[in-house]
């Protein structure tokens, strides 16, 4: 019976070990809090907006591509920029830049942006969310 009951506790430990990892470890990793650069100023076109990607600081193994978040930088001129989060203020669909229109059109529910990211119209409560940002050294952090 004490021989059974221990294999049952070490097995219990077996598998209770990762689960409680699995759900703590999130929360006992320390803030990465740091700038990121997407990259040399130049390789933005003054009044233009762009596709940029970085790599999110808090990254996991199994995290894959999806560790590659993409933001929008619009470059208004010299250094001054804008960079948006690619998510929809609404319920977070990708949106997507449309230069000929020069606005910000989200495709699940019609929402849709301003190029500066204030809201024009649809359900999206507010305009895009928008990211602070530094040239530093001619890099657009
Ligand atoms: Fe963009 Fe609903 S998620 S309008």
């Amino acid at each position: 019976m004490r021989l059974a009951l221990g294999i049952n506790a070490l097995a219990a430990a077996l598998v209770a070990i990762p689960v409680l990892g699995f759900i703590f470890a999130p929360a006992m990793q320390k803030a990465k809090n740091k700038w990121i650069s997407l990259g040399k100023v130049d390789s933005f076109t003054q009044g233009e907006t762009r596709l940029a990607q970085y790599i999110n600081p808090f990254l996991v193994p199994w995290d894959g591509e999806t560790a590659h978040i993409p933001c929008w930088v619009r470059r208004i001129e010299g250094d001054e920029f804008q960079v948006f989060a690619i998510n929809c203020a609404h319920l977070g669909c990708p949106v997507k830049w449309f230069a000929e229109s020069e606005l910000f059109m989200c495709p699940c529910h019609g929402g849709v942006y301003y190029a500066d990211g204030k809201r024009a119209s649809g359900p999206p409560p507010r305009g895009l969310f928008e990211y602070q940002y530094r040239v530093v050294n001619g890099d657009l952090e």
